[in-house]
């Protein structure tokens, strides 16, 4: 309530637009056009066209792809079709994807809107998919269990909290227990978008499980991807429109001490962390203002970036792929798997690259 009449008196305030709209263009990087990186061979996923905007990797080859997002202000090319989950496996020659069929009798397939998803493998080799939905434009984190032989997700809960009023991402650390960020401070969308034009960072990661919740990090202009390293030491949150990449070192009561940020000049999205080498690969978008206003003739473009030895004091980062929209746009996410990256985009399609 307190935020909601600041936002008031700061809104009753006159003069403020100009130096909040540079301050915005800025924050969007609305300057940017794409220098190309290119990488030698490289092919579109065929299956893909409405968006791959997650995706999470197993160390055996298979991948969890989130397509068909519905997000306020952001172009969806199915927006009456229901979201799903595709799976892909990457140890084929050339990887087709199949859609994973839901089944559970309490879940609401047709509001089913994915966004971030996270897979947590216990000590018997089950794997849950954690995935956050926006039915009709709320959050909630379905759990799923992955039944590998029929194909399919079972759901076995929806979870849902105040604290967690608008999810984007979240990291699971167990079956039913996750770091995640919320994207906004506010719910209805037209406090959303002043929220975001004025800057305001009230967005912020809560820890969860199901006897303790809490805010465990906050004041971000956008909190968007997390992750962790491979030793489950750190967790890193990307800030999407202050375009900071942070290194959080995790405590055994789950609390986070921030260590380092970097900072980038593009919009750092969805991170994903190599199990091998530890490196971090971020999706990005390099021209904000393209993904959030979309204009077909002025499409956003897709980088991806690698980020070596974060914790030292020159971390290696390298440009891996650039391109201005002809063929990616919006690119969210990239992951690797033995010499192949897969690229996934919010609305659009997914590419896969040979390294
Ligand atoms: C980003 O990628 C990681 C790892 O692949 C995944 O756990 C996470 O949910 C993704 N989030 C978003 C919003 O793309
Ligand atoms: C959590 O653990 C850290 C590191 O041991 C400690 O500094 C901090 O005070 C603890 N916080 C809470 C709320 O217990
Ligand atoms: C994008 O890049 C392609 C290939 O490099 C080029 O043909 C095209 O003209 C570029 N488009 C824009 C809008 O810059």
């Amino acid at each position: 309530m307190a935020k909601l009449i600041a936002l008031t008196l700061l809104g009753l305030g006159l003069g403020f637009f100009r130096d909040y709209r540079s301050s915005f263009q800025k924050r969007l990087n609305a300057d940017r056009e794409v220098t190309p990186v290119e990488l030698p061979n490289c092919n579109l996923v065929k299956g893909i066209d409405t968006g791959s905007e997650d995706l999470e990797i197993l160390p055996n080859g298979l991948a969890f792809i989130s397509s068909g997002l519905k997000y306020p202000g952001i172009k969806s090319l199915e927006p009456d079709k229901p979201g799903k989950i595709l799976l892909m496996d990457l140890n084929e020659e050339a990887p087709t994807v199949m859609e994973l069929k839901i089944i559970g009798s309490n879940f609401d397939l047709p509001s089913f809107n994915p966004h971030g998803i996270s897979t947590f493998t216990d000590k018997d080799n089950t794997v849950y998919l954690l995935v956050v939905n926006h039915p009709y434009f709320k959050s909630t984190v379905e759990l799923f269990k992955f039944q590998q032989e029929e194909k399919s997700l079972l759901h076995l809960k929806t979870i849902r909290h105040e604290l967690m009023p608008n999810l984007n991402d979240l990291v699971a650390v167990g079956p039913e227990q996750f770091y995640a960020t919320n994207d906004h401070y506010f719910v209805e969308p037209y406090l959303r978008s002043w929220e975001m034009y004025l800057g305001l960072a009230w967005s912020y990661i809560v820890y969860y499980s199901p006897d303790d919740v809490r805010v465990v990090a906050d004041k971000y202009d956008f909190a968007n991807g997390i992750s962790l390293s491979p030793d489950g030491k750190y967790v890193y949150i990307s800030e999407l429109l202050a375009h900071k990449i942070h290194v959080y070192e995790k405590h055994a009561n789950w609390t986070l001490t921030p260590l380092k940020s970097l900072t980038f000049n593009t919009l750092v999205d969805n991170i994903s962390v190599d199990p091998v080498t530890g490196d971090l690969w971020v999706g990005c978008h390099p021209n904000g203002m393209r993904i959030f206003y979309y204009d077909a003739k002025n499409p956003p473009g897709s980088e991806v970036i690698r980020i070596q030895d974060i914790l030292a004091d020159e971390p290696k980062i390298t440009v891996v792929y650039a391109e201005n929209g002809t063929v990616l746009q919006g690119s969210t996410v990239a992951s690797v798997y033995k010499g192949k990256m897969l690229v996934g985009t919010v609305y659009q399609k997914a590419l896969c690259c040979e390294l």
